[in-house]
């Protein structure tokens, strides 16, 4: 099964303000990124769309604010990584609603090319819940949408979701396109027997994926923090004696 979705491929930046939904939720030691695969992970599509010579804004969330602005949550980090690793600036937009006027001046003085990454779309209390306005002003900085955040795609969030509702013109990144390509193929076409390994912490984001592969595959196998859950279900004993 092949993408049948508008992708970076498909469309014309040259000269245009892009905004780029990609997941730089890198993880964080006393503000030092300790790795950096997900910020790697998006430089096929930003690497495409500058050497189209688009202009293109950048946005993500990073952990989980829950009050607003955290300096601990700030993306500056993530700003001088994706320089080195792209060996041009990036312009950071260092503004507490995300969209104020160091976003909005950065984004004015843009030259085709030019990178610019806003501040954590999370430090604005809108964003979770997908309310306005801030789904209204992020599209307003830009002409174009794409949607690279694979891991951030299962949420219905103002930068992932809301944001298309006034920018039509949409497209999804390399990653995504790799991703939905490989999933695709893998559940609607799998070669048998089907084992399905899943992992991670957060049992309750997965649930539905849960119920789903479990109608396709033979064996499902549940591995790291969540497989306690279902040990607990179980009725085994949790911990240390
Ligand atoms: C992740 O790390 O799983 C993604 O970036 C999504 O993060 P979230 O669970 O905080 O939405």
């Amino acid at each position: 099964m092949q993408l049948n979705k508008v992708s970076v491929d498909d469309i014309n930046v040259k000269g245009k303000k892009v905004l780029v939904r990609v997941d730089f939720n890198v993880p964080l030691k006393d503000g030092v990124i300790t790795n950096d695969n997900r910020i790697q992970a998006a430089l096929p599509t930003i690497k495409k769309l500058i050497a189209d010579g688009g202009k293109v804004i950048l946005c993500s969330h990073l952990g989980k604010p829950k009050n607003g602005p955290e300096e601990k949550f700030s993306l500056a980090p993530v700003a001088v990584r994706l320089s080195e690793l792209l060996g041009q600036d990036v312009v950071f937009a260092n503004d507490d609603e995300v969209v104020g006027e160091n976003a909005k001046k950065a984004v004015a003085e843009m030259n085709d090319g030019d990178v610019v990454l806003l501040q954590n779309t999370r430090f604005r209390k809108e964003e979770t819940k997908n309310l306005e306005p801030f789904s209204t002003e992020l599209a307003s900085l830009a002409e174009v949408f794409v949607m690279d955040a694979f891991g951030s795609a299962h949420r219905a969030h103002c930068s992932t979701a809301g944001v298309t509702d006034h920018i039509k013109d949409t497209a999804v990144g390399y990653l995504m396109q790799k991703e939905i390509n490989y999933l695709g193929n893998a559940v609607e076409t799998p070669v048998r027997p089907f084992v399905a390994i899943l992992g991670g912490a957060k049992v309750a984001d997965k649930l539905n994926v849960i119920s789903n592969l479990l109608e396709k595959c033979d064996t499902l196998i549940i591995g790291g923090g969540m497989a306690y859950t279902f040990l607990k279900a179980q009725g085994k004993e949790q911990g240390y004696d």
